[in-house]
């Protein structure tokens, strides 16, 4: 199969060169004073987004109909907006509103799993011979050998075929098994999540066929691409086998209780995931026609030659424009070890396909907290300066850090189940102003749904505005020069080799055009040998500009730079 749509190297699709700013919406901006954000919220920052930031697309985490197990991860209703949210007259408006300031629209779409509230799960576990039964995944206690043929052992005192003789070893990423009994209808259902997250079963054509229907019901509204959560875990192995013990400590890895015991060979990743997305993407190049659409997915697998082969092929079929690259988040903050992380995405990724930078999310710590202040800077010029597409978490333009939350006020699942893995610390309400709330929530609103960070009363968009020095400051340079400059967001990538240890300088060039990255990742100063002169365009200190010799630089502690070279070799 062949598609036009792919790009070229001459035809710049705007999620190639664009910078994706991901909202949380229930900590965005809340209009009605629940203390929860909502879709009107963002309607009304939209000028924010546009004028003062600059970014190119927006990408909304789950607003859809949800008990909120997993604050809307658990959808109920793939084709509404849950009231707490607004209306889907409000998402209309939401889209035209940003179509009409050119910002792209972006939902997230949770295909592997629903809530156990969705009625398609209500029926499926009403009885064994309910028509939508198998739209989840059952299986009886023990039906199956395990990997080496034998049975697991049942637990004592309980019964072969019962409850208690898990159908196999797969385990919840939120910890425990990944099985829960239904004793009505005696059998286990497979939740990779919570338990309030039934799997749905993707080898159930019927499956298939409702979920594409979701899709399209979104790009019939004019949403612009789609964040596909946990994209790989769609399709198991169909023998459900267990899977055997993990081997090795994974590199840079924070331990993750039970679930790293394993290694997760047949509960995810199976390769007829690939077939599922190369129907879905040729359903985004046939709405492309009218306005190109594309998909991010959300792949934690970093085998980069595994990773990349969720991009497609152009001999098979394409699939996802862009599988997240969450790289960064694991590597050490370390200049060689960021350039190493680099430069094997690089070399992994295949001529024709774009890459794509992550350094937060509503599943990471804020970049602030993760890599100290000074550094969040030199981060920030990282992330928008590398060849690829950036996506920016709300919050980090103004430097926002994690906060603690004290336990008897904490509400992630993950964090109340598998200790330390808390989220709730990255998700606080955005700081708008010195208003009450920070400007988050109206007066009236008793309290936020999350505490505010202690700064909230002097780190605020509405300060930093003013302050031609701050971190808002700083990311609004940053954000104009990238787009300014073509090099930047789409010229090719060069890493220079003669640098000082802590430092990672690299240059990005189209015809005509040079320009050199060069991050200190040091609390102390460094002497480059560039050659040639330069001019600085930025510095992460926003304290010096203009024409430079080169021969002789000086990169300051925990300092980036960005230099226009004049006479490039
Ligand atoms: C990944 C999402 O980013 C995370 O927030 C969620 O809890 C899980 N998928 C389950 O949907």
């Amino acid at each position: 199969m062949t598609t036009n749509l792919q790009p070229s190297t001459t035809n710049y699709r705007w999620w190639q060169t664009g910078v994706i700013y991901q909202i949380y919406p229930r900590s965005y901006k809340d209009t009605t004073g629940s203390g929860i954000g909502d879709l009107c919220g963002i309607i009304a920052q939209l000028d924010y987004i546009h004028d003062t930031l600059g970014v190119d697309a927006i990408w909304l985490s789950p607003f859809y109909p949800s008990p909120m197990k997993d604050f809307g991860y658990d959808v109920a209703d793939y084709c509404d907006v849950d009231p707490m949210f607004g209306t889907l007259a409000d998402f209309d408006d939401l889209v035209a509103e940003a179509h009409q300031r050119g910002i792209r629209v972006i939902v997230d779409w949770v295909p592997n799993h629903s809530s156990d509230q969705h009625p398609w799960f209500i029926e499926s576990r009403s009885s064994r011979e309910n028509p939508k039964r198998d739209w989840y995944v059952w299986a009886d206690a023990n039906h199956l050998p395990t990997r080496d043929g034998v049975l697991p052992p049942s637990p004592a005192g309980r019964g072969a075929g019962g409850e208690g003789n898990l159908p196999n070893n797969w385990l919840s990423v939120f910890g425990g098994s990944a099985w829960e009994w239904d004793k009505a209808t005696g059998q286990y259902y497979l939740h990779s999540f919570l338990k309030e997250q039934p799997d749905l079963n993707w080898r159930n054509p019927e499956v298939q066929a409702v979920m594409f229907d979701t899709v399209r019901f979104w790009l019939e509204r004019g949403v612009d691409g789609f964040r596909v959560d946990v994209a790989h875990f769609i399709m198991k192995d169909p023998k459900m086998r267990d899977n055997p013990p993990a081997q090795e400590e994974l590199a840079f890895h924070r331990p993750h209780g039970d679930y790293d015991s394993l290694h997760h060979e047949h509960d995810k990743g199976h390769p007829d995931t690939h077939r599922i997305y190369r129907r879905f993407r040729a359903m985004l190049d046939e709405y492309s026609a009218s306005a190109p659409r594309m998909a991010v997915g959300e792949i934690h697998i970093f085998d980069w030659a595994e990773w990349a082969t969720y991009y497609g092929t152009p001999e098979a079929g394409f699939e996802f424009h862009l599988p997240f690259n969450f790289s960064l988040l694991k590597t050490p903050w370390q200049a060689q070890a960021v350039r190493r992380a680099v430069d094997e995405l690089e070399d992994a990724i295949p001529p024709w396909a774009w890459p794509n930078y992550v350094l937060g999310n509503h599943d990471e710590g804020r970049i602030a907290t993760r890599f100290s202040v000074e550094q969040a800077r030199v981060a920030a010029m990282l992330l928008l300066t590398l060849r690829g597409t950036p996506t920016l978490y709300y919050g980090e333009e103004i430097g926002m850090t994690d906060v603690e939350i004290p336990p008897e006020q904490q509400l992630d699942p993950f964090g109340l189940r598998v200790p330390g893995w808390g989220r709730d610390r990255c998700r606080t309400p955005m700081q708008w102003s010195a208003q009450p709330n920070a400007g988050f929530a109206p007066e009236e609103c008793a309290a936020p749904w999350l505490p505010l960070a202690n700064d909230w009363r002097h780190t605020h968009v509405a300060a930093q505005l003013e302050d031609a020095t701050s971190m808002l400051s700083f990311y609004r340079q940053l954000l104009a020069i990238r787009k300014e400059y073509s090099a930047l967001h789409r010229g090719s990538y060069a890493p220079l080799n003669e640098v000082p240890n802590g430092c990672f300088v690299y240059q990005r060039a189209e015809i005509g055009e040079t320009i050199t990255v060069a991050l200190n990742f040091e609390p102390a100063p460094q002497r480059l040998l560039l050659q040639g002169d330069g001019k600085i365009l930025l510095s992460t200190h926003l304290d010096r500009a203009g024409a430079e010799n080169l021969s002789s630089f000086i990169l300051r502690e925990n300092e980036g730079v960005i230099i226009q070279m004049q006479n490039a070799k």
